[in-house]
């Protein structure tokens, strides 16, 4: 087939690297490859971390997506940190949050193993005082950055669409183009980037008096702290309050930050749906959603591929569509907002 795919980030990149592997003439368009979430992205690979209460889908969808990471990366030449995630609370009201995190990943399944501040500390001596942690093992995380450059030295990318396609794979992220744009909404994540001496081990993802942040580390010294989550409609930019929320709880949980410096500050939209689930199906005989993948973008890059390339094999065969994620599924008709 000849595919089109539109928009660069790591969902088209996927896409567009699974298809041309089985042999499809592929076409990615993008004026601005890897510029969108998928730059903003602090790449927790983290299924456990990430479920909510009432959106279960996500564990399932992201524990199978999290199996296919190790095969991805190795092809890429990227390397996955597999030092797991550990919730901390701050105080006692936060050990809550832990607490509830934790108990819904257990009875779903994960392995979760329950610590005291002391033991929490003994793991990861930068922490400062916590009420409690809960360690998620399993949990992984990788650099949407580099994973997007080894994307786009395998992917051919043009600004404007140049050939003409069987099929389009839309992958634009948080602006769907016409009539697909009312699908997705878009929700500000504004992150911050350190460079430390002191980095955690693994990711830490924490409460500080209710406000919630994570520290994912990179190899190379440099952390992500994120992500505010707010609805707008204005430009994606990094708020002064936004900022000043984000080191205030990440410099409490890991007061080595203070001396950390900070080398930049971004903000970009995710793009949520309706039922917080993404959007991988047909909508009309030559299109393709891809899109709609909210918080959990790279977390479910290779799952997306996968079903997304398995489809257009199956000359978009209703018969693979993963109903969870279709793009016609009666709960998107209800308002967006
Ligand atoms: N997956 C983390 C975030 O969206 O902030």
């Amino acid at each position: 087939m000849k595919v089109r795919v539109l928009g660069a980030g790591i969902i088209g990149l996927a896409c567009a690297e699974e298809l041309l592997r089985r042999g499809h003439q592929v076409e990615v368009v993008d004026p601005a490859p890897g510029c969108g979430a998928s730059h903003a992205a602090a790449g927790m690979l983290a299924p456990a971390a990430e479920v909510w209460h009432g959106e279960h889908e996500v564990l399932d969808l992201g524990r199978r997506s999290l199996a296919l990471w190790p095969d991805l990366a190795d092809r890429l030449g990227v390397p996955l940190h597999t030092a797991g995630t550990l919730l901390v609370g701050r105080d006692r009201g936060d050990l809550q949050e832990v607490e509830r995190q934790a108990d819904l990943a257990g009875r779903l399944g994960e392995a979760v193993e329950p610590l005291t501040g002391a033991e929490a500390r003994a793991l990861e001596p930068g922490l400062g005082p916590v009420a409690g942690a809960a360690l998620l093992p399993e949990d992984s995380s990788v650099d949407p950055r580099a994973v997007v450059r080894a994307l786009l030295a395998r992917v051919p990318v043009t600004a404007t669409a140049r050939t003409r396609a069987d099929v389009t794979v839309v992958a634009t992220g948080a602006s769907l183009p016409a009539p697909y744009s009312a699908l997705v909404h878009p929700v500000r994540g504004e992150i911050l980037r350190l460079r430390t001496d002191d980095p955690p081990a693994r990711t830490i993802r924490g409460w500080v008096r209710g406000e919630p942040v994570y520290v994912v580390p990179r190899a190379d010294g440099e952390v992500v702290v994120g992500a505010t989550s707010e609805q707008h409609d204005g430009p994606p930019v990094p708020t002064a309050g936004g900022v000043l929320r984000l080191l205030a709880a990440a410099r409490e949980l890991l007061p080595g930050l203070d001396r950390a410096e900070l080398a930049e500050a971004i903000a970009r939209d995710r793009p949520a749906t309706v039922d917080n689930l993404p959007l991988v199906g047909p909508v009309d005989e030559h299109t393709v959603l891809a899109a709609g993948h909210y918080r959990h973008g790279v977390l479910l890059a290779p799952l997306t591929a996968r079903l997304v390339a398995d489809l257009i094999d199956h000359d978009r065969d209703p018969a693979w569509v993963d109903p969870v994620l279709d793009p016609l599924r009666p709960t998107l008709e209800r308002s967006p907002r």
